[in-house]
């Protein structure tokens, strides 16, 4: 109603068409003279927790979006020149429409990378554009080999306000030819991620398709505030280790709105592997995940672990789709592992066809190598998990703690859990776990009591986490060119 009462919005409707007539007419009038730079950074609206002051087009830089020419280097000389805006009100780097063939590159600080609705942003296949890089200090190796690793397609360490977004473009990972590798064993280093930030605060990565990773997707690592919004992540279902998001020893993250499609969980929460993940002894902590659908035919929708030595705590889901997924949520760990996964909170979850709803493993195995303590046992206390129905499944819950180190304040409550036509005859199989039921269907094991007829809500924290007061903004693209 108010949008038409106001005289106000009416001047800016009128506004607004000028605007764009103004840049159809540019368009005409330079398309095929001078096209790449007239079209490119003109004015577009855009969400972002900063905005920026300076901006610039990689075809400024020799981009050529045809899907052949490398531009590696054009993304580097980019990114070089823009970080000299660091500490003068940030820069935007604008991906236009069209297919950029790269290898890996590095962001810079107080930078946003925006990608055009018709930019595609494919990684190069040739191992000589990624470079090698250390392993992960609380891994002590990398994930499928022992030894350094790929650099991830897009890539960022020690920053400062650093986006990543765009208009619903995509980033294509072409995995197909590292999943062979991987399979035949025929990599001696482990796989790229498609993004991975490290030790940085103030991320943004939202409203991008990312397709065909060749390994992990999202990987925020050893960093505070980040919000991941409106990613569409697809993998095809058996590709190897394709996870969606994997928020790593960071502090306050928000996983909103995504819609993932994978050969592996779509968020997996971790935090460090055995020794090394507990020498360096940094949990995940303060983490949302909210607005979630996925598809994991052979793995979790949420995954704590299996790497969880620094600790998992304070975790809340909720608004979650499952659909043919092989369990909801999940809790991996193993005697070596130490650490902690606790007060953990999930609500609000529906699940169609599902192997599994609940699994706990307590002896997920996987040591980086032999010299894990197996006496570090993780400790898995205060999981919470609450208004859920899931039809279709084959077993309601598997959960086996460790013995002598029991998974302990488990809390299940209002869960209708219904059946696939051939369903396991035993539908909770628990050991080594202590807690409480209420209102849950089929009826659990004995080690989770039910309350009696005075239904028991299990605990979700009413008040948020700090990254809820992260406001995005709306910025206009700067047209201070270089
Ligand atoms: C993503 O795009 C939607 C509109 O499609 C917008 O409402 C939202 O704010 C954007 N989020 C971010 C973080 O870019
Ligand atoms: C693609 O690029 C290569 C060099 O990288 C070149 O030899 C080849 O001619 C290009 N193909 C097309 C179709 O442009
Ligand atoms: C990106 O940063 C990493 C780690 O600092 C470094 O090893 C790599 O060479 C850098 N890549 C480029 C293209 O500069
Ligand atoms: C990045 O930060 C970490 C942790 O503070 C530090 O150990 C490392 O040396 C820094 N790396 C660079 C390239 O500055
Ligand atoms: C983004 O693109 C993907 C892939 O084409 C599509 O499935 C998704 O719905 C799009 N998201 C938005 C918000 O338009
Ligand atoms: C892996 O290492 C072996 C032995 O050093 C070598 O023959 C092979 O070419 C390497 N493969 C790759 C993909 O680098
Ligand atoms: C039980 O869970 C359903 C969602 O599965 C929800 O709609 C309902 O409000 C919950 N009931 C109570 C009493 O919280
Ligand atoms: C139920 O799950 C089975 C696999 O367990 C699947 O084959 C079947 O299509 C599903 N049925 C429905 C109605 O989704
Ligand atoms: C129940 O789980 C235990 C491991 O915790 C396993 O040894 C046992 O075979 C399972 N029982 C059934 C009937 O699946």
């Amino acid at each position: 109603m108010e949008l038409w009462a106001s005289p106000r919005r009416n001047d800016q409707v009128i506004d607004s068409f000028i605007v764009v007539l103004g840049v159809v007419l540019v368009l005409l009038s330079t398309y095929g003279v001078e096209s790449r730079k007239a079209r490119d950074i003109d004015c577009f609206d855009y969400s972002a927790i900063s905005c920026r002051s300076h901006s610039a087009s990689l075809t400024d830089f020799g981009g050529v979006g045809d899907g052949n020419t490398s531009n590696t280097e054009a993304f580097k000389a980019a990114i070089n020149h823009l970080s000299q805006f660091i500490s003068d009100g940030g820069s935007l780097l604008y991906v236009p429409a069209g297919i950029w063939l790269t290898g890996s590159f590095n962001l810079t600080s107080h930078f946003t990378l925006y990608l055009d609705k018709d930019a595609v942003l494919l990684a190069s296949q040739f191992e000589s554009e990624w470079p090698l890089i250390e392993p992960l200090p609380s891994y002590g190796r990398g994930r499928d080999a022992v030894g350094g690793r790929y650099i991830s397609l897009i890539f960022g360490t020690n920053l400062t306000d650093v986006i990543i977004t765009g208009d619903n473009g995509t980033i294509d990972g072409q995995g197909d030819s590292w999943w062979q590798k991987f399979r035949n064993g025929e990599l001696n280093y482990t796989r790229p991620y498609l993004i991975e930030i490290m030790y940085s605060d103030d991320v943004q990565i939202s409203n991008l398709t990312l397709v065909n990773s060749p390994s992990w997707n999202v990987h925020p690592v050893y960093s505070r505030n980040v919000v991941v919004q409106g990613l569409t992540i697809l993998a095809p279902v058996t590709s190897p280790n394709t996870d969606g998001i994997n928020p790593d020893s960071c502090t306050n993250t928000k996983i909103e709105d995504c819609y993932i499609v994978s050969g592996d969980d779509c968020v997996a929460i971790k935090s460090g592997w055995d020794e090394y993940g507990i020498a360096f002894g940094m949990p995940t902590k303060q983490l949302v995940i909210r607005g979630l659908t996925c598809i994991s035919p052979t793995s979790a929708v949420i995954a704590l672990g299996s790497e969880m030595s620094g600790g998992i705590e304070d975790v809340r889901a909720e608004d979650i789709l499952a659909i043919n997924s092989e369990s909801g949520v999940r809790i991996k760990t193993a005697a070596g592992r130490g650490g902690y996964v606790k007060d953990i909170y999930v609500q609000g979850m529906t699940m169609k066809t599902m192997k599994w709803v609940f699994w706990m493993t307590g002896n997920y195995g996987d040591h980086p190598d032999n010299n894990y303590d197996p006496n570090a046992l993780p400790v898995i206390k205060n999981i919470n998990y609450r208004d859920m129905i899931a039809e279709n499944v084959t077993m309601a819950a598997r959960l086996e703690g460790i013995a002598g180190d029991p998974f302990t304040e488990i809390c299940i409550s209002n869960v209708t859990i219904g059946l696939s036509k051939k369903p396991q005859k035993l539908q909770w199989n628990c050991t080594d776990v202590a807690g409480i039921s209420s209102d849950v269907t089929p009826t659990p094991c004995a080690l989770l009591p039910d309350q009696g007829p005075e239904k028991t809500a299990c605990n979700f924290p009413e008040e948020g986490l700090p990254i809820d007061d992260v406001k995005v903004q709306i910025c206009s693209s700067s047209r201070k060119k270089l």
